[in-house]
């Protein structure tokens, strides 16, 4: 069964895939926490294909790494179970593992999409054994925060957020974490902010074809949102002429909170 997922489309693997350096960011945001036992046990959840995981593996080839996702199509896009890290599917909101079973649990970019992010985030500190590690990691400010923002942008993007927010979307969720994770009883709370999206000025070709893909995968939703197929066309071309725009910043941050299950 799949988890219902806003940007559910074939091509979402590929997109999830080509827009990050897997290696660079587990270096980044995981390694401190990664333990150098072997054996020690790791879940991604929300790990689309599994790409994070892998890298979480070629990092510690001892380790035992799970990507979970609620799209098990896409999870099996990734390689075939056994091969890197294991794949199994289900729904963040009721993780099919016992209390303590890893040592650390990282969600990237899933928590913006799930309305019951507090109870993922339970379930995420569930699965941790006492003393293990729980990073969160999303983003704040996703497609909604440009300058200057012009009347037309504005109107576009008004009721685009509204559909997307009734759909369980939340693009403050970086800003919330810290919050969600105090709640949900984790200590040692450790908060960071990078930048994200930072677009200033002409956007260069590649980020300009992976906002096409991701325009595109939402085109469904955009239309609803604004009432028919060539509204949301128009809604896609002013957005594509704002990031084409010398004159315009369009940016976005990543909050990543560390937090230890006691
Ligand atoms: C934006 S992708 C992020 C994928 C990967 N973590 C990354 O950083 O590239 C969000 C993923 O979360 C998964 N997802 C969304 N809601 C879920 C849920 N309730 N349970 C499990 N997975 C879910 C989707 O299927 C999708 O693959």
């Amino acid at each position: 069964m799949t988890v219902p997922y806003l940007m559910e489309d074939q091509r979402e693997a590929g997109r999830l895939v080509a827009k990050v350096d897997a290696d660079a960011w587990v270096h980044t945001y995981l390694d401190p926490v990664l333990p150098q036992t072997p054996g020690a046990r790791v879940l991604d959840v929300g790990a689309g294909p599994g790409h994070i995981a892998e890298a979480v593996l070629r990092a510690r080839s001892a380790a035992q790494v799970v990507a979970f996702d609620g799209n098990p199509e896409r999870l099996a896009s990734g390689g075939p179970d056994g091969a890197g890290p294991l794949r199994r599917s289900g729904d963040a909101r009721a993780l099919p593992f016992d209390d303590g079973s890893f040592d650390v649990v990282y969600s990237r970019l899933m928590l913006q999409y799930i309305a019951e992010r507090d109870v993922a985030i339970a379930e995420m500190a569930r699965v941790t054994r006492p003393g293990g590690t729980v990073v969160l990691f999303d983003l704040d400010g996703q497609l909604i925060w440009h300058d200057p923002l012009g009347p037309e942008l504005s109107a576009l993007l008004e009721p685009v957020t509204t559909a997307l927010t009734a759909a369980g979307f939340d693009p403050h969720t970086g800003r919330r974490l810290y919050g969600l994770a105090h709640r949900t009883g984790l200590t040692d709370l450790d908060v960071r902010v990078d930048p994200y999206h930072l677009i200033a000025g002409r956007i260069d070709p590649v980020q300009r074809s992976q906002w096409e893909l991701k325009l595109d995968i939402a085109r469904p939703l955009l239309a609803r949102a604004l009432g028919s197929p060539q509204a949301a066309q128009e809604a896609v071309d002013a957005f594509l002429a704002h990031l084409d725009s010398e004159e315009t910043l369009t940016y976005s941050v990543a909050f990543t909170v560390t937090g230890r299950r006691v």
